[in-house]
């Protein structure tokens, strides 16, 4: 039986292999129907494709950018508040827990609020919220970044991605307006798939790397730089 903490380190990648990656799927499938629908009906080509595809997309999609922030702020709040936790911030310095547990709350508050924005200016204004919101909590001490390898970075990509998916849920109506626009959000969210095969590659591997806790005092006392333990 694992220990709690592996337990909590658990619940990011789980929520990830049985929700998100699914909603992925279903996604990118009504996407490319989509598509393939309008080519059709704009070539006067006879089409089996139910003209409902386009709505399923839409919803899905917004059930995907939802779930996309949600997981980030999962796997943001296991090392943040363990930091908090190991480093005796609430009596140290109390201010640093505080607002660690604001910005949950107000990134969260942004993103119901951009859901349920209509005018350009307010989509706008929350969705820029919600992503400065998880840049912020981003930040905080104890984030593994992988900064000096940022390349093969879980947490820069999926940050991206969380950001494309904000982006997506601001400029719905705007898809439906523009053949320009169409092309933009299909050509950006056409990268967040990339981004999002990147995260199953650079989360598998950091899963892998990590010690279970009962561990972490004999392995990190190995040099890792020369792949040595004595
Ligand atoms: C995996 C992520 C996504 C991919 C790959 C994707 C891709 C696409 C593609 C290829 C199209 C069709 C473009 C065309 O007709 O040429 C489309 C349409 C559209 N997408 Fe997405 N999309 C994604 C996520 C989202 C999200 C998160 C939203 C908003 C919440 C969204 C909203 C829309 C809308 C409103 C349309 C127009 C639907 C229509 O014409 O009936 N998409 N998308
Ligand atoms: C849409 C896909 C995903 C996104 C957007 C995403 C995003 C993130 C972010 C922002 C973090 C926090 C920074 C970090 O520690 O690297 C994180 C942590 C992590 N992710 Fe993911 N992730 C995704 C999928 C996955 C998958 C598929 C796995 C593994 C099967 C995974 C495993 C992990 C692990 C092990 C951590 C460290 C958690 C901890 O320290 O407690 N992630 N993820």
């Amino acid at each position: 039986m694992l220990d709690t903490p592996d337990l909590l380190r658990m619940l990011h990648p789980f929520m990830a292999v049985t929700v998100v990656m699914p909603l992925i799927g279903v996604a990118v499938y009504f996407a490319a129907q989509t598509r393939q629908r309008r080519l059709a009906v704009a070539s006067k080509t006879k089409t089996t494709i139910a003209p409902v595809v386009g709505r399923e997309h839409v919803r899905v999609g917004q059930w995907l950018a939802g779930a996309v922030v949600a997981l980030v702020l999962l796997g943001l709040a296991h090392p943040i508040f363990k930091t908090i936790g190991r480093e005796n911030v609430w009596a140290e310095d109390p201010f640093r827990g505080v607002f660690a547990v604001a910005m949950y709350v107000f990134t969260i508050a942004s993103l119901v609020l951009l859901y349920r924005a209509s005018s350009q200016l307010w989509r706008g204004t929350f969705a820029t919220l919600t992503g400065m919101g998880l840049w912020l909590l981003g930040m905080q001490p104890g984030v593994f970044r992988r900064g000096y390898e940022w390349h093969l970075s879980h947490f820069y990509f999926g940050m991206v991605a969380a950001m494309l998916m904000i982006f997506a849920l601001a400029t719905l109506p705007e898809i439906y307006k523009s053949k320009r626009w169409r092309l933009i959000h299909a050509a950006l969210n056409t990268v967040a798939v990339l981004l999002f095969i990147s995260q199953g590659v650079t989360g598998v591997r950091d899963l892998l790397e990590i010690p279970l806790q009962w561990q972490e005092p004999f392995i990190y006392q190995c040099d890792f730089a020369n792949k040595t333990c004595s």
